[in-house]
């Protein structure tokens, strides 16, 4: 078949017009989520250390960041919240006036074509970080469903097109379902982190969103790097409670698990290339041992190849700033 010197693979690779051509996976700005930190106040903008680019801001700074998004083609925001209060059941994760709920209304106003995507999970809002309630030192994942159910409620009466609950606990899908469609948000839809892995590359994350277990840490909720056939099962089970679209996270050390889910399921999937995996990059750039540039397409890139309908991403408006000129 295709043998030396008959066929040469080189022959379409000796331009750029040649490669363009020929290349089988593409990444646009279409294909991003910008993930952003919304707290207390007016006019903050805090840089979080181990991340560099991303910051904390008030509403008006969110609404000013995913303007500059939408300008440069990204279609969607996934807010997370840092809330002025915490307490043992991250009551302020369902405060119809807490801090997501406030810079949904807001993007919603402003900018009517963004999608709003809002994080369901309570460790940015409860006192001891864990993402439910805690009972006899575990998460109690019965009682955490109702209260996840309630923020999921509250982000939907705020606007939010999309509600995605990265906890964890076992049935969370078809509690958010039922109680979305039973109020009257048979339209709200659902990105499940169906395969969320407990992995060191949340680091940066946790101090940026001021989430870090006060105790223990999130293995009893979160999935064991080891396992594959067991995304499959929670891929699977997730679509079958009324998931729209299937998260795996993190995604470049598991692309193996995101071709997989999306073999498995033909759903929509969504990967989240998360803190540590940009931080480690991002640190190795500043270093000057990496171009950061050729680094983040090449890793955007392994990511679509892998079958990610769409990602979550950092340097989302890094990126669309580059392709928005090329
Ligand atoms: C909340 C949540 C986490 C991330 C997204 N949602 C942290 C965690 O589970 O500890 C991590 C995102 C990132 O690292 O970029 N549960």
């Amino acid at each position: 078949m295709s043998e030396f010197p008959r066929y040469r693979p080189r022959r379409l690779r000796a331009t750029p017009v040649l490669r363009s051509l020929v290349r089988e996976t593409d990444v646009t700005a279409s294909d991003l989520i910008l993930p952003l930190f919304v707290t207390e106040g007016e006019g903050v903008r805090r840089p979080v250390t181990s991340l560099p680019g991303v910051f904390n801001t008030s509403v008006d700074g969110v609404v000013a960041d995913a303007r500059e998004a939408q300008r440069l083609g990204i279609p969607a925001v996934l807010l997370f919240g840092i809330p002025g209060s915490k307490d043992e059941r991250g009551s302020s994760g369902w405060d119809d006036d807490g801090v997501v709920q406030r810079a949904v209304r807001a993007l919603r106003a402003e900018l009517p074509d963004l999608v709003v995507i809002t994080d369901v999970c309570l460790c940015e809002y409860t006192s001891h970080g864990h993402c439910g309630v805690v009972r006899d030192g575990a998460v109690a994942n019965d009682e955490t469903l109702e209260l996840l159910a309630r923020q999921a409620l509250s982000h939907a009466r705020a606007g939010a097109h999309i509600v995605a609950p990265s906890d964890m606990m076992d049935g969370r899908v078809a509690t958010l379902r039922a109680a979305l469609d039973d109020d009257g948000f048979a339209d709200v839809a659902i990105l499940s982190y169906a395969v969320k892995y407990a992995s060191a590359f949340y680091g940066p994350f946790r101090e940026a969103a001021g989430s870090t277990p006060q105790f223990g840490d999130r293995r009893a909720y979160q999935m064991d790097p080891a396992n594959a056939e067991e995304a499959l099962r929670e891929a699977r089970m997730d679509v079958a409670e009324g998931a729209d679209i299937i998260m795996v996270k993190p995604a470049l050390a598991y692309l193996d698990v995101i071709w997989r889910v999306k073999q498995e399921t033909g759903w929509p999937v969504c990967a989240y290339h998360v803190s540590g995996e940009y931080a480690a990059i991002m640190a190795a750039a500043r270093n000057g041992w990496i171009d950061e540039a050729a680094a983040m397409r090449e890793a955007l890139t392994a990511i679509r190849r892998a079958g990610a309908d769409m990602i979550v991403s950092y340097w989302a408006r890094e990126f669309a700033r580059g392709d928005a000129s090329s």
